[in-house]
């Protein structure tokens, strides 16, 4: 222990002893959405919690409490650089000082098991050594910063059907071996000062209360020293949970700890030393951060400023993965673009304008402004040589009113007398707890409008709606369209209300450039006695639909007139969400019909693939080039741009195979049956398991072109390290991902056929060589013996393949371990 250590060690403990059980149990219960309570007769200040991981969202879920949004997870863990991952963690420590925020709820390090998983863009990748890594530099980035992390879900949150109640059902060594093992990598390496434990079961235990995941394993075993908090509402049973190593219950202020934790223990149900040790980490926890009194804090000098759009570019940059860059006419490749003077580009697909950059559910955050790729493009380009057009328009649904749209949120009593105002970014009202416009009460709130104007963008039938349960008034241009109860559906899911599905009102005809007066006033419902007063309700709004055929038309059409044609294709936030899974993995709406019409009218075709996981590319060998940039955050379009034009390297490398087809993934079920989820497929999940059955995927594990290449010259394995000597052979300065695999020569044991055992980054320019060591940790050559209950090394004969990707072996040795 240092002395700083020590110092909070011994002040945390002189607390304890001061407080009663009653405060205890309080302190290990959420007084609200996002914190824990204040002591002040210890010192102690009330700590806060918000999400993760592409920003900070902070105590308000609204866009009026703007955070940076960087690329998705996926798209961090595309860069394989842990070192950026690094400084993705500092940039959001300093948002989250920023914002008063002293622990982030990030990162979410669950393995890509299946593609359908809802939360895929959210979590890092199939391979849990890269997720491990990737999630190490992440956490030690946000602590050096002085902000807690909370690694999360632990474990088994694999998909989102049932998530509740699922009982995911692993077998010891799959257990170990994939879905353990990024948690154990960043408890050992980055030592976080949270875990967040998830709603599911592991094998007939819910993870809150599983005291042999959490006591036995993450803390004896690991040493784990941080607190264990919820996920949220996962908590349901005072004994089991403090019992099971469940620190603290969020949200609050209605939990199962607080005075049914103290009633428990006085009941003789729950020894008072289990209390304490909760409150004993929790206290070490704000003791790290500096709430408690006479403990120093971790860091009390945080790292230099760092300027968070331009972060925001560089990672999207180096996230996105060029996985096809063929030769066009004239004998270069499709890319870059050729900017030779008079070029002309068109730029197609509905995501081009309205850029989706991040995905839906908790990890959502709301960036002060957005690059949409073609604001990156137009800013890039001469003027007069791009054109643009919708395309196809996946979105088919009614959104929160955003563009054209100036907003603004009255409150008024039941006189009708005004209390208070609240700006609104878009449609959407999401005040949670005390989070009320000043002057505003529930008390004494009878109703709020949601009113301002709305400049169309378009011509056409405009289509409003609303989101949210209650009784509403809606009016466009003074003319009440709809004025109705929208009451909770049969399935009486309280979730409803917040990610539900939006509801369609009235359509109204409207002119371009035409500004008309927009109102939708809400009734404010009694919610005393709920466990969490809120209100949550949006004015929704979906532009005019065209015919699909003549948007593919004139998309095809200036496609024709154009040298280059890039089209966007994304997903909707109805396909990649927190909250439920995919049950394919199609493109949404036309946009297979426009690639292909368009591929066919301008061989210079360049696809953009903005999704946050994978989607079938049916097209994919009829086009000249595909970008994949993940959901790129909010520079996502600046980012584009300098890697369409060659200003930047397309840095990535598939951090998850992407299959052909969908029913080519290895696990294609995410649907418990009777409440289980089995992981039958044991350890072969992502490469290990197309490699396990011979299918050939879309673009392999690890796979991503530059813009140079390179030679591999030499391998050498001496003891534990691989010494690879390669030569950048192209016209430019670049990037390459060498990556080591293992295949042992013979099995002893059943282990899959080849795995990552390291990875590493190396720049040269034109020309030169560089030598890189990579470490093969002694994890590459363990298994979990099942009898043992312990870790074993399987000596023997091993193949050690420096690749470019999984599958593209360059050099090979051997090694043999005894
Ligand atoms: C999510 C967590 C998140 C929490 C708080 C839950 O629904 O699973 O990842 O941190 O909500 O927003």
């Amino acid at each position: 222990m240092t002395d700083a250590e020590q110092v909070r060690h011994d002040t945390a403990e002189a607390a304890l002893d001061k407080l009663d059980l009653d405060t205890k149990a309080r302190l290990l219960a959420g007084q609200d959405m996002w914190s824990l309570p204040a002591l002040p007769e210890i010192g102690l200040d009330s700590l806060v919690m918000s999400d993760g991981p592409i920003g900070v969202r902070g105590v308000r879920w609204t866009a009026d409490d703007p955070s940076i949004a960087l690329p998705s997870p996926t798209a961090l863990a595309a860069a394989w650089d842990p070192a950026l991952a690094r400084r993705a963690g500092r940039l959001l420590a300093q948002e989250a000082r920023r914002k008063g925020v002293h622990v982030l709820l990030a990162p979410t390090v669950n393995l890509h098991r299946s593609p359908l998983g809802g939360r895929h863009f959210e979590c890092y990748s199939e391979d849990p050594y890269l997720t491990g890594a990737i999630g190490t530099g992440y956490v030690q980035g946000v602590q050096d910063g002085g902000v807690g992390t909370t690694v999360k879900h632990f474990v088994g949150n694999d998909a989102e059907t049932e998530r509740f109640t699922v009982d995911c059902v692993i077998a010891p060594r799959p257990l170990r071996e994939l879905y353990l093992a990024p948690f154990e990598a960043i408890v050992t390496n980055a030592h976080p000062w949270g875990i967040m434990t998830s709603y599911n079961r592991v094998n007939g235990t819910s993870m809150t209360e599983n005291r042999y995941l959490v006591n036995e394993v993450l803390r004896a075993e690991w040493g784990f020293d941080g607190y264990n908090v919820s996920d949220w509402m996962a908590a349901r049973s005072t004994t089991g949970d403090i019992l099971g190593g469940l620190d603290v219950a969020m949200p609050g202020p209605q939990t199962v700890y607080g005075p049914a934790l103290a009633e428990a223990v006085r009941a003789g149900e729950v020894p008072e030393s289990a209390v304490d040790d909760a409150v004993r980490n929790v206290l070490r926890l704000a003791a790290r951060v500096g709430l408690l009194e006479g403990a120093p804090a971790v860091v009390t000098d945080p790292p230099a400023a760092i300027d968070g759009p331009a972060l925001a570019r560089e990672i999207a940059a180096r996230g996105i993965v060029l996985v096809r860059n063929e030769s066009v006419s004239g004998g270069r490749r499709a890319l870059p673009l050729d900017t030779g003077a008079g070029r002309t580009v068109a730029l197609l697909g509905a995501a081009a304008r309205d850029a989706r950059v991040l995905g839906g559910g908790s990890a959502t955050v709301f960036p002060e402004r957005i690059v949409s790729p073609l604001d990156g493009l137009a800013a890039a380009l001469p003027e007069g040589t791009l054109t643009f057009c919708v395309g196809a328009d996946p979105s088919e649904e009614l959104v929160p009113a955003d563009k054209g749209f100036d907003l603004r949120a009255v409150c008024r009593d039941a006189s009708g007398a005004v209390l208070g105002e609240g700006g609104l970014p878009t449609g959407q009202v999401q005040w949670i707890g005390d989070d009320l416009p000043e002057g505003a009460t529930y008390e004494t709130m009878a109703s709020i409008e949601v009113t301002g104007t709305f400049l169309p963008r378009e011509s056409g039938e405009h289509a409003f709606g609303t989101r949210g349960l209650g009784a509403f008034t809606l009016a466009v241009d003074g003319r009440t369209l709809w004025d109705g109860v929208q009451e909770m559906g049969d399935e009486a899911d309280p979730f409803e209300a917040f990610f539900g599905a939006p509801s369609e009102r009235a359509r109204v005809p409207l002119t371009e450039g035409e500004p008309v007066e927009v109102s939708l006033t809400f009734q404010v419902p009694d919610t005393t006695g709920l466990p969490l007063r809120a209100i949550m309700f949006s004015l929704l709004h979906l532009g005019p639909r065209r015919d699909p055929d003549e948007l593919i038309a004139e998309a095809v059409a200036a496609a024709r007139a154009a040298d280059t044609a890039v089209v966007v294709v994304a997903t909707t936030e109805r396909v990649e969400s927190e909250g439920f899974d995919r049950t394919d993995l199609t493109l949404p709406g036309r946009q297979n019909d426009l690639v292909a019409a368009v591929a066919a009218a301008n061989p210079n075709t360049v696809v953009v693939v903005n999704a946050g996981s994978p989607v079938e590319l049916p097209w994919r060998a009829d086009v000249a080039a595909v970008l994949l940039t993940w959901f790129p955050g909010q520079e996502g379009g600046a980012a584009l741009a300098d890697v369409l034009l060659g200003e930047a390297e397309p840095g990535g490398r598939l951090p998850t195979t992407w299959p052909a087809a969908f029913a080519d993934a290895p696990v294609t079920e995410v649907t418990p049956t009777d409440g289980r989820l089995e992981y039958r497929e044991g350890l072969l999940i992502g490469y290990r398991a197309y490699e396990a059955r011979g299918v050939v995927p879309g673009y392999p594990f690890g796979h991503g072109l530059g813009y140079t290449d390179w030679t591999y010259e030499s391998l050498e394995v001496g003891g534990a390290t691989a010494r690879i000597r390669l030569t950048n052979t192209g016209a430019r300065t670049g990037r390459e991902v060498v990556q080591v695999y293992l295949a042992p020569l013979a099995d002893p044991v059943e282990r899959p056929a080849s795995w990552l055992a390291g990875f590493a980054s190396v720049e040269a320019g034109p020309g030169e060589s560089v030598e890189v060591e990579i470490e093969l940790p002694d994890r590459a050559f363990e298994i979990w013996d099942e009898d043992t209950r312990d870790w074993r090394r399987i000596g023997g004969g091993y193949e050690v393949r420096a690749s470019h990707a999984h599958g593209d072996t360059r050099l090979t040795a051997t090694l043999d371990i005894g």
